[in-house]
């Protein structure tokens, strides 16, 4: 529970930087091109969608536009104020809001949803209980209906990590990660939880492990896809992003490699979409 409050905390802290990363950032522009690109391939119009780990609603506004209507769910009161006051900016009607956390989603009923998206760390930040989480979020999808997430990829953060103390040195490697957990290849790895760099333990998964577990709640895999493929360390966009044409090569490169099998795990994050069997 502890956790759970650092969580809503550091969100709420966070405040509107959620909503501008996508904008003032190179990395957050490749972030959102594939992530819109990736979901909207899976919302129809007519859809009931719940978002869940929603954050200032960016994606909710990109669904509610493609015809879905959409049901919003954050642990951060702030975040999901941030989240009403965009919608409304943009002339749309959400059709309820949330202040919830993942791991307790008995509030809604079986099967109400045709789509579950729970994009953008949520689903990392729950570390050890990302079991429990999925599978709360599998309860709520109707059969013939589709689930959405993305996790922190292991090996696309790895480079990142391992440079933990940003001079790109190993030294303090151990103390973020268990090389041990690392040589057992599970396919998943949370981190160590008394990391002083990384702020809270994290579930960081592998393509393979992600997809298959959802495929062990009763779905089957439609589509994955790796954020950002090319470039999951963003230190070295800063010359790129003073030239237009290189920035929106980049972004069109990124988006279009996105779902190569070969890059499955070369991102900071893994998403997958899967559809619930009938
Ligand atoms: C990095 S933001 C991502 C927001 C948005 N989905 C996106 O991808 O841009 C993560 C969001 O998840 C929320 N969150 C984190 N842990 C959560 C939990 N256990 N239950 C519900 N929301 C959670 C945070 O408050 C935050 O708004």
């Amino acid at each position: 529970m502890q956790r759970s409050t650092d969580v809503r905390q550091h969100f709420d802290d966070y405040g509107h930087d959620e909503w501008e990363r996508f904008e003032n950032r190179l990395t957050g522009k490749i972030e959102y091109a594939i992530h819109r690109n990736f979901l909207l391939q899976h919302v129809r119009a007519g859809d009931s969608v719940l978002d869940l780990g929603c954050g200032p609603g960016r994606y909710a506004i990109d669904m509610m536009r493609a015809g879905a209507s959409v049901t919003l769910g954050d642990i951060s009161t702030v975040q999901l104020d941030f989240a009403r006051r965009k919608i409304a900016e943009a002339g749309l009607e959400a059709t309820a809001y949330h202040e919830l956390d993942i791991l307790d989603l008995s509030r809604f009923a079986a099967e109400s949803f045709d789509l579950v998206v729970c994009i953008g760390g949520s689903l990392s930040y729950v570390h050890e209980n990302y079991a429990t989480a999925l599978e709360q979020m599998a309860r709520l999808v109707k059969p013939g209906g589709r689930l959405v997430v993305a996790a922190m990829s292991l090996y696309g953060l790895l480079p990142v990590f391992a440079a933990g103390d940003k001079a790109n040195q190993l030294s303090t490697f151990d103390q973020h990660i268990s090389r041990k957990k690392l040589a057992e290849n599970s396919g998943y790895l949370i981190t160590e939880p008394d990391s002083p760099v990384i702020y809270m333990p994290l579930f960081l998964t592998t393509n393979r492990y992600l997809r298959e577990h959802i495929e062990g709640l009763g779905f089957k895999t439609l589509a994955t896809a790796s954020a950002n493929p090319l470039t999951a360390d963003g230190q070295k966009l800063e010359r790129i992003s003073t030239d237009p044409i290189a920035e929106q090569t980049l972004i069109d490169l990124e988006v279009s490699l996105s779902t190569r099998p070969e890059l499955a795990d070369s991102g900071e994050w893994v998403i997958v979409a899967a559809e619930k069997l009938a």
